[in-house]
């Protein structure tokens, strides 16, 4: 399996603070917002890891990680995204580099306590299909929303005003070849942009996606508030803990 951190986008709910730089390069605690997923990465064994960058300063990300020596590997690879398309559009880059094999996708501002080790043991014997990770949230219409039936996620309603359940799906995402596939099918949303949730259900429709809600606490940062969270989680209790 191998791993895409999507860090691309231009921040524009953190303006001022993104106006000359990344999100992802701003500090959370005491590293670099880009470091937690990728340690998320790191932690469940995958070694073989595509950065999507796009937006201001770009190059900082590679005077920053290198080849990825403070993560234990031996090469990082990169590629970066023109314009605003979305998470979907971020992730059809890494089509050349996924090379037909399975990939866990993590969203650059995403952090989570624990690790995801149990989840992607779990998707590799699922092999075919998906999986997302669900986490009960205060705010679920921030996120992308599924909505359940019994033990089955039936839809995924992205940001909807009234939640059909308290949970977020997280922007960890595990998918098999067939995503680049989906990706090519999709339509730009109102937002004008190609949506991971519409992906995700592609996968409910073909009865392919399975779930599982994450252990230990997550936050996005991609937020004034969330950010400030992302920051007293970190501080408090640690993140990317085994
Ligand atoms: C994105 C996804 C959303 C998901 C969230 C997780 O939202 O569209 O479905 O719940 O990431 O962080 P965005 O941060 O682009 O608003």
């Amino acid at each position: 399996m191998k791993g895409v951190v999507l860090a691309g986008g231009l921040g524009s709910r953190l303006h001022p603070l993104t106006k000359v730089t990344n999100k992802h390069l701003l500090p959370v605690y005491d590293r670099p917002m880009i470091y937690y997923p990728i340690q998320t990465l790191v932690n469940a064994g995958i070694r073989e890891i595509m950065l999507v960058t796009g937006g201001n300063n770009a190059g900082d990300f590679l005077k920053l990680l290198g080849n990825g020596k403070e993560f234990g590997l031996h090469h990082l690879d990169y590629t970066y995204q023109e314009g605003e398309g979305g998470i979907a559009d971020a992730l059809r880059l890494a089509e050349y580099f996924a090379d037909g094999e399975p990939v866990c996708v993590v969203l650059g501002d995403n952090i989570i306590e624990g690790n995801i080790v149990r989840a992607t043991q779990a998707f590799r014997e699922q092999k075919v299909g998906a999986k997302i990770l669900l986490k009960e949230v205060k705010d679920p219409q921030r996120f992308g929303v599924p909505v359940l039936n019994g033990d089955r996620v039936v839809k995924i309603e992205e940001k909807p005003k009234q939640p059909r359940s308290p949970y977020a799906v997280t922007g960890l995402y595990f998918y098999d070849a067939r995503v680049f596939d989906i990706i090519k099918t999709l339509k730009p949303s109102g937002r004008g942009e190609l949506e991971i949730t519409d992906v995700n259900n592609a996968y409910i429709e073909a009865r392919q996606l399975t779930w599982e809600v994450l252990e230990g606490w997550w936050t996005d940062a991609g937020t004034t508030a969330s950010l400030l969270q992302a920051n007293q989680l970190v501080a408090q209790t640690g993140a990317n803990k085994l």
